[in-house]
Formats: C-alpha cells, sequence, structure tokens
C-alpha cells in the first residue's frame, strides 16, 4: 500500500509558477500532506502567504533565518528532509536543474534536495532554447543517474510568446506521478493488462450499439496497478476518460478489435495478469452498412439483426494456452439479477482466477460512479463480500489478491 503520504514541493522562479498551486491544489484532493521550500527569487513571483494558505503549514525560504540554534532537533532543512517522502521540484528552471545536478545547497530548495533520502523529481519549464542547451540536458542527464525522475517537459506556448519544447508538463500528470511515487511497487515485473470501458458495434459509419460503461472501474485497476509497480497496458473502448500518465494505452472500438489487441499485448509474454474490467457487447450487427442508413428507405420501422461476437476471456485464455503463455485471468461480472449465482457461471466457462461480481441494477454503484462494492468470487467457491467503497480501493483489492 502507501509508503507515505509527505509531500515536499520545491518552487523555484519560472513564470509557470502558478502551476504549482494547481499540482498542490490536485494533491491535496487525494489526503497528501503538503509542504513547500521556494528559493528567494521565486518569493519574487508568488508570495509564499498564498503556499502557506494553500498547504496550512508554514513555508521554507530563509533556511539560516529560520533556524533554532536551541535545539538540536529543529534544524529545518534536515527535519524537511526527514519529513518528506517525495519531493518534487515544480517548476523547475534552468539554475534550479543546474544547482541539484552539481550538489550546490544555497537556497531552500537545493539545501533540501541534497539533505533528503525521499524520491526525487523534477518538472523543468523553461525556454526551448534553455531547455535543449546542452547544459541543461547534461544537468538532467545528472540528475537522472543521480535517480531523479524528470517529468518531461511538452511543446506548447511559451512566456517568451513563442512556441515549442519547455512548456510544463500538464498538471495532472505532474500530480499522478508525483502520487505513484508514493506508493510501495508489490507488483513491480509483472506485466498486467487490462480492458476497459465499453465497446462501439458499428451499424453504418455513423451510429453503433454500445453500453453504459464509463470505464471507471478499468481506468482505477490500470492507475493502481501502474502506482504498485506494475508494467500496464490499458486496452481502453470509447471513453470520456483522461489518459492516465506512463500508462500504455491502446485505444479501441469493437470487441473485435479489443480481442485482437489484448492477443496483440500478450502473445510475446511467457507469463502476464489479464483484467478484463470492460464491457464488452455479446452482440453485433450482422452486417455493416457501409453508407449511411436514410430514413426514407426504410419502412416506418428498422431491423437490425445481430450476431454473436466471440467470448473475449474464454478465447484470449485458449489463446494463452496455444501460444504458452502463464495467464492469470481475472473477470468482471456486471448484473442485475442473481449476481452471485451468474457471476460464480462464469469462472469456470471462461478458466478465471476469480471473478469481481458488481450489482449494476444499483444506482449509487456501478455504471458510471465512483465509488463500487462488489463481491469476489474464487474459484474454490470462497466469496469475499467486500464494502462500498472507491473504485480506486477496489483495484487495489483485487490487485493485491494476484500476489495471494
Ligand atoms: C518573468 C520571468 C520569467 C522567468 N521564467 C523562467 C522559466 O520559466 N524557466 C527558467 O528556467 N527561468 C525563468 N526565468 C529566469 C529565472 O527566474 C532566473 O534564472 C532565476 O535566477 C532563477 O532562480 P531560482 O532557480 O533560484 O528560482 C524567468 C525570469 C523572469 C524575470
Amino acid at each position: 500500500m502507501k509508503k507515505g503520504s509527505n509531500v515536499l514541493i520545491g518552487v523555484s522562479a519560472s513564470i509557470a509558477i502558478y502551476k504549482a498551486l494547481e499540482v498542490i491544489s490536485l494533491l491535496k484532493k487525494r489526503d497528501i500532506s503538503i509542504k513547500v521550500a521556494m528559493t528567494k527569487e521565486a518569493t519574487g513571483f508568488i508570495s509564499p502567504v498564498v503556499f502557506e494558505a494553500l498547504t496550512n503549514s508554514r513555508v521554507y525560504v530563509d533556511v539560516l533565518e529560520e533556524f533554532d540554534n536551541k535545539d538540536d532537533t529543529n534544524i529545518t532543512h534536515i527535519a524537511l528532509a526527514k519529513w518528506a517522502d517525495v519531493f518534487a521540484v515544480v517548476p523547475a528552471t534552468s539554475n534550479i536543474i543546474a544547482k541539484l545536478a552539481n550538489g550546490f545547497s544555497d537556497d531552500a530548495v537545493s539545501l533540501v534536495a541534497l539533505a533528503t533520502d525521499a524520491e526525487k523529481i523534477v518538472a523543468p519549464a523553461m525556454n526551448s532554447n534553455m531547455y535543449t542547451h546542452k547544459a541543461t540536458q547534461e544537468n538532467l542527464k545528472k540528475l537522472e543517474a543521480f535517480g531523479y525522475s524528470i517529468i518531461e517537459p511538452v511543446d506548447g506556448n511559451l512566456a517568451c510568446n513563442t512556441k515549442g519544447i519547455g512548456h510544463i508538463a500538464d498538471v495532472e500528470d505532474i500530480a499522478f506521478f508525483i502520487e505513484s511515487k508514493l506508493y510501495d511497487k508489490p507488483l513491480s515485473g509483472k506485466k498486467i493488462v487490462i480492458t476497459a470501458g465499453p465497446t462501439n458495434e458499428a451499424v453504418d459509419p455513423v451510429r453503433y450499439i454500445t453500453n453504459r460503461s464509463s470505464g471507471k472501474m478499468g481506468y482505477a485497476v490500470a492507475k493502481m496497478a501502474y502506482f504498485m509497480g506494475a508494467d500496464v497496458t490499458l486496452i481502453s473502448g470509447p471513453t470520456h476518460l483522461r489518459q492516465p500518465y506512463g500508462i500504455k494505452i491502446v485505444k479501441t472500438e469493437s470487441a473485435v478489435d479489443m480481442l485482437e489487441a489484448v492477443k496483440n499485448e500478450i502473445k510475446n509474454e511467457k507469463e502476464a495478469v489479464l483484467i478484463m474490467a470492460a464491457a464488452v457487447a455479446d452482440f453485433k450487427p450482422k452486417h455493416y452498412a457501409d453508407k449511411k442508413i436514410k430514413k426514407q428507405d426504410l419502412d416506418s420501422s428498422m431491423v437490425i439483426e445481430l450476431k454473436e461476437n466471440p467470448d473475449l476471456t474464454k478465447t484470449v485464455n485458449m489463446f494463452a494456452k496455444d501460444n504458452n503463455v502463464d495467464l492469470f485471468t481475472i473477470g468482471f461480472a456486471a448484473e442485475t439479477n442473481d449476481l452471485i449465482k451468474n457471476a460464480a457461471a462464469k469462472i469456470q466457462k471462461k478458466g478465471l482466477k476469480f471473478i469481481v461480481a458488481n450489482d449494476v441494477s444499483r444506482g449509487d454503484i456501478g455504471f458510471n460512479t465512483d465509488e463500487n462494492e462488489v463481491s469476489i468470487i474464487h474459484a474454490d467457491g470462497e466469496i469475499e463480500k467486500l464494502e462500498k467503497m472507491h473504485k480506486e480501493s477496489v483495484a487495489y483489492e483485487i490487485l493485491r489478491r494476484i500476489e495471494a
């Protein structure tokens, strides 16, 4: 689970400084304790008061002034260095990057950086020429060699009225990456393939048959698996969800697309975990009209004949056997009635290790909600009823049973 929840944000004097406020707001929503250290130059851009108000904690700027030499245990930068589980410089100027790469310690940010054992991250933000300059690139390489993670800047609008590389990474991505570093990595070295979302089964070029799956459950599993150190591939049907940072995503439309994507993802593996959280259509239109079906060409009614889609889980398990892939498959069952009975029947039929059964007849859980109340049904008949919880907690409960 979480190895800590203390994040120290180091703030330096970039025009992107306001993004640090956004990152802190996002982290606060995730129940993470946050403290801030700023360079003196940064305080000329935004007052420390703003960060103090946002974090309910004092901001460290002048380490000498704050040092209380009556109490040895109160050496500010050492206490701060010990407190932090993750230390992230957001935004990181070329100057602070150079200092960190060369062991300088003449400001609160670089001083704590040198003193802490925390996971270290920098999110560079600067003009393109400054970013691509050999000096900056060499310094970033050095930081990587020291164990820092770099959240690469992106191509975008820069403060100097130009466009190019150097625009700070997206705040959602920065917050996501920082949070990921707060977790233990028990799934490190494991390949986990997760399907998520609905499928679209095309009727003609503009119409399709789909279902109410939002993809939230599968995306939550992908996120937690990534946080827990797995090598994750998310095979996603069409959803409106944000693509999670650092996770390989394969976008698919139909059930057949999804099947091919899963096969492709596991075919070269010796072993893999497959978590089938997608709501795959059982049927698809028997005939696809390659031109839009016109109302005037129909009578007052329209009949769409359907044919069965392949059963993804069963087909993939057979494919895995044929290709000598040791597959640990977990299924999901969305049922509106006889939940446990219907879910249990699927375990043997589809070759699952266990199945996660959820009741989609309830409006407060299941499709398109943030919470879920599931039962985990094992192949030996054991049924574990979990209480109602956030989908990320359900994801964690599922993933920790992979080890068992
Ligand atoms: C308006 C303004 C915006 C700046 N934006 C950046 C920036 O985005 N990235 C950067 O590396 N330096 C930027 N600088 C230059 C730094 O502020 C300068 O190098 C400063 O000494 C960095 O101090 P620090 O790294 O101790 O915070 C900017 C300067 C000004 C005046």
